[in-house]
């Protein structure tokens, strides 16, 4: 076989073999993965998706449309879910799992070479571990955890994935943005200038009023079910609503100023949404970066507030400003200096593609998928997210516990934490 027919999932999938082959005949071979790197025209990678609700199924659908991956086995917590999966994306029954426990069936079937991990963020930690474990290729939905163990383990896991050579994207799409990238370049080369300020936000209404008023609770046979099914109000399983949502926000600033925060402050409470859950309804929190930039961040979900889903970062020679639309397909921009006389304040960059047409969900599945092939090119050669995923999903968890007991939590503080979030059991 030639070196250039091998793609890097078969490469993944047959080191152990051959490593095992040829210790057991006593030659070491040692074949360095780049040289065995390339692309197989018509392979397609096989998905084994665990988590069948919502996110999962635009995901799923996105890696399915590049027409290189195809999933092959599903796993969620409630047969209803499966059922629904496995008719719309034609999986076999002998493949379709249910239960907690089900991400395992998935994880020892050898013929998958990638999973696709969307459950709730509290169980993601032990999914990601153990398909790293298992050799598979990983596509995470973010948060990446709920507390600091779940991160380490994560975080431990993603070197492993490295040193395998297995991809890794964490479903912080913003990263796969043309214009976001276009202003990151920028931004590295010296575009805002000094920088002192940055403000990030996801300011909304309430949410999953639907899901709650269409279920009774007298339907869930247990606790359990009854959160799982609403699991985002539930910390253990969210992290809370700054962490599962608002991550994207604190995550584009660090992304930008090329490094975590160093502490958190801030405030927070529970006061509109009271009947369900114990999360959180508003935060307010100032990060402090390194080169004293300080970013504070908001984030609400009280029904009827108007709402902000931004970035902003503001320097000495320019001001970079995001805004959300729907479907992921949000633009990022730069704006210069407004000069005495000047009637407009001019645009250092300003997306000039197609209106809309920057799909961050779609360029991230195209890219897991080119990852895994090895046909992918630049930065997207290879992708493994996971340091940043983790790093983002630690700042936010690290803003939130700043709120929750109202003092200044550090970086080392948050990252060495043994607290660990878990089910309560029957009220
Ligand atoms: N990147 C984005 O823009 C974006 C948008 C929405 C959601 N998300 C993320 O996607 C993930 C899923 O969110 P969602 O909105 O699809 O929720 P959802 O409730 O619609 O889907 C979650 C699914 O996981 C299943 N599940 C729960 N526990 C499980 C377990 N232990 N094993 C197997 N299956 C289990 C549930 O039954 C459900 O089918 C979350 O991490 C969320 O933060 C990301």
């Amino acid at each position: 076989m030639k070196n250039q027919d091998v793609s890097r999932r078969d490469f993944v999938k047959n080191t152990a073999a051959v490593t095992a082959a040829t210790i057991a005949g006593s030659t070491f071979t040692i074949v360095k993965a780049e040289s065995v790197r390339g692309t197989k025209a018509n392979s397609t990678v096989q998905i084994g998706w665990v988590g069948n609700g919502g996110q999962g199924t635009r995901d799923a659908e996105l890696l399915e449309q590049t027409g290189k991956a195809k999933i092959v086995a599903l796993a969620d917590y409630f047969q209803y879910r499966v059922d629904k999966a496995k008719e719309k994306f034609k999986v076999d029954d002998k493949k379709s799992y249910r239960g907690i426990d089900a991400y395992k069936a998935i994880m020892s079937d050898s013929s998958i070479d990638a999973v696709l991990l969307t459950t709730p963020p509290g169980f993601r930690p032990d999914h990601f571990r153990s398909a790293i474990a298992a050799k598979k290729h990983v596509f995470a939905e973010k948060p990446l955890a709920v507390d600091a163990p779940g991160c380490r383990m994560v975080a431990e896991a993603g070197e492993k994935a490295a040193a395998q050579k297995l991809s890794v994207v964490v479903g912080l799409q913003r990263h796969y943005s043309k214009a976001y990238r276009a202003c990151k370049k920028l931004i590295d080369e010296g575009a805002l200038g000094i920088v002192g300020l940055a403000h990030s936000a996801w300011d909304q209404g309430d949410l999953w009023q639907n899901r709650r008023a269409k279920y009774d609770k007298a339907k869930w046979p247990t606790q359990m079910d009854w959160e799982v099914e609403h699991w985002y109000y539930f910390k253990w399983l969210s992290g809370d609503h700054i962490v599962e949502q608002n991550i994207h926000n604190i995550d584009v600033i660090s992304w930008m100023m090329n490094s975590h925060p160093l502490k958190a402050a801030g405030f927070g409470a529970r006061t509109a949404r009271t009947e369900i859950g114990d999360i959180w309804d508003h935060f307010a929190i100032t990060y402090e970066y390194p080169k004293g930039v300080v970013s504070s961040n908001t984030c609400i979900q009280i029904d009827g507030t108007m709402g902000d889903v931004s970035e902003t970062i503001r320097g000495s020679k320019g001001t970079f400003t995001t805004s959300n639309a729907k479907g992921g397909a949000g633009t990022a921009s730069i704006l210069g200096k407004r000069e005495r006389g000047m009637t407009e304040t001019p645009y250092i960059y300003k997306y000039d593609g197609a209106q809309g047409r920057d799909l961050h969900y779609d360029q991230e599945a195209a890219t897991f998928v080119a990852s895994v092939l090895g046909t992918g090119e630049g930065e997207d050669k290879y992708r493994n997210d996971t340091k940043y995923g983790v790093e983002s999903t630690l700042s936010a968890i690290m803003g939130r516990d700043a709120a929750y007991k109202g003092r200044v939590i550090t970086w080392d503080e948050a990252w060495n934490s043994k607290e660990k979030l878990a089910f309560k059991g029957a009220a």
